[in-house]
């Protein structure tokens, strides 16, 4: 069935890369995942998974099972590569492609005539004509000989088994025939629309799609920062605004984390520093808008230590960078917990994230969490830093202080 494109590489095995090998896999693709962390090739390769993603475990056990998906740190021969390494920013927010690098020339010994490379991370614009370029000086005699294509990933956590089959995809081909090879293959895993264009564009496409999503949350951050000034809900004022036909403005929360939308703006703003202004002062609004969440908890401790005269057990409602899910990459509410434990202000902490087993196997923070609902019954200060849906049937208990930065109460 799949003939042309029967063995498939996919290096990279996180949240984007193990659910795509695995979708792959399902529709009888031969997939080898490759990742450089010995545990996730082992988990991978007992049938197991490493990350949270709802209906993820059992099409890994099946695939694993079936022999159509096998994981080793060491990529092999194949028809297709794909990349699907972390593109975080260095020092100065500048980007930092050295994954995407790295993953390339580990391929490059294994390219050969006809083989379609795909680099699905979300890149810098240039980035996949500096891979074809490595590509070719190692390899000059592959030039026009096999097919290179920029695909970024638009899935939701939480929903990444459903999106990557009915998302459509901006594909973006070093040249025509590329793009249209490209298309080829995707048809047969993505049922929904294929665009094609050239590389740069596709690689822009993402990073605007995400800035886009940053200015609207800035805006509605903004919102919640004014209101608090001007004594006004925020949650009734927007739900109010929406009513307009045509206004739709997001929620307001404790800040913008994860992987994509607190990162990839700062792609175009490295690359364009003069122009890219509100792109700039969105990611700068969101920023603050941590900052503000720290201050207006510190001065709960400190007033509630003033009133009370004993210390308060405050508790910190979720970790994730947003509602439902167990990422914590870039999450505000680990920037929270962090700053007001690191504070050494006179408070207990219990730290909630109803997503995870324990925090320690996050390497995030160093702390023991605590049952929701034991937190919440035990504390006289409540932080809602997440929307996780396990806080909405908290009953509100009038003895406690509760600062909702997500709209729990809403
Ligand atoms: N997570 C998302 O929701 C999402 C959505 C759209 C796009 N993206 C983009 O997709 C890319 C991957 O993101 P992710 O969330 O899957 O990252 P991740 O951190 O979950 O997974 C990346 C994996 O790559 C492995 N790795 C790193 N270098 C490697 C190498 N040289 N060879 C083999 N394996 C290597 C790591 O060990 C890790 O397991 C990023 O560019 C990200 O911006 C992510």
């Amino acid at each position: 069935m799949n003939e042309k494109f029967e063995k498939v590489v996919m290096i990279g095995l996180g949240y984007i890369g193990l659910p795509t090998a695995a979708l792959m896999a399902s529709k009888k693709f031969n997939v080898l995942g490759v990742d450089i962390n010995q545990s996730v090739v082992d988990t991978i390769n007992d049938g197991l998974i490493h990350i949270v993603e709802p209906d993820l475990s059992g099409i890994v056990k099946d695939v694993v099972t079936k022999k159509t998906l096998r994981a080793s740190t060491q990529p092999d021969f194949a028809d297709v590569f794909m990349i699907a390494v972390p593109t975080p920013f260095k020092e100065g927010f500048q980007p930092d492609i050295s994954y995407v690098e790295k993953a390339t020339r580990a391929v490059i010994p294994f390219l050969k005539d006809g083989n379609l490379f795909i680099i699905e991370s979300t890149s810098p614009v240039g980035t996949t004509k500096k891979m074809t370029e490595i590509i070719f000086s190692e390899r000059p005699e592959l030039k026009d000989k096999i097919y290179i294509s920029y695909c970024p990933e638009r899935v939701l956590p939480g929903k990444v088994i459903y999106e990557l089959e009915h998302n459509d995809r901006v594909i973006g081909g070093i040249n025509p025939e590329s793009a249209a090879i490209t298309r080829e293959f995707y048809r047969k895993i993505v049922s929904s629309n294929l665009y094609l264009t050239n590389s740069q564009t596709a690689e822009m496409c993402k990073l605007v799609e995400n800035s886009s999503r940053d200015v609207s949350i800035a805006f509605a951050n903004e919102l919640s920062m004014i209101c608090e000034q001007a004594n006004i809900n925020v949650w009734e004022l927007i739900e109010l605004a929406n009513k307009h036909p045509r206004v739709n403005i997001l929620t307001p929360g404790t800040g913008v984390g994860g992987h994509c939308i607190a990162v990839d703006p700062w792609f175009i703003v490295a690359d364009y520093p003069k122009e890219a202004k509100l792109i700039r002062s969105a990611r700068e609004i969101n920023s603050y808008k941590t900052l503000w969440v720290i201050e207006r908890v510190k001065n709960a401790i400190l007033t509630f230590v003033a009133t009370h005269k004993r210390t308060p057990k405050v508790a910190f409602m979720g970790l994730a960078f947003k509602p439902n899910i167990d990422d914590l990459r870039e999450s505000p509410a680990i920037q929270v917990v962090e700053a007001i434990q690191t504070a050494k202000m006179d408070a207990t902490f219990l730290v909630v994230e109803p997503n995870l087993y324990t925090a320690r196997e996050t390497h995030y923070l160093n702390v023991d969490l605590v049952d929701y609902n034991e937190a919440y019954a035990a504390a006289d200060i409540v932080v809602f830093l997440v929307g996780h849906k396990e806080f909405l049937d908290l009953a509100q208990n009038e003895n406690q202080l509760e600062l909702d930065f997500c709209g729990i109460r809403k």
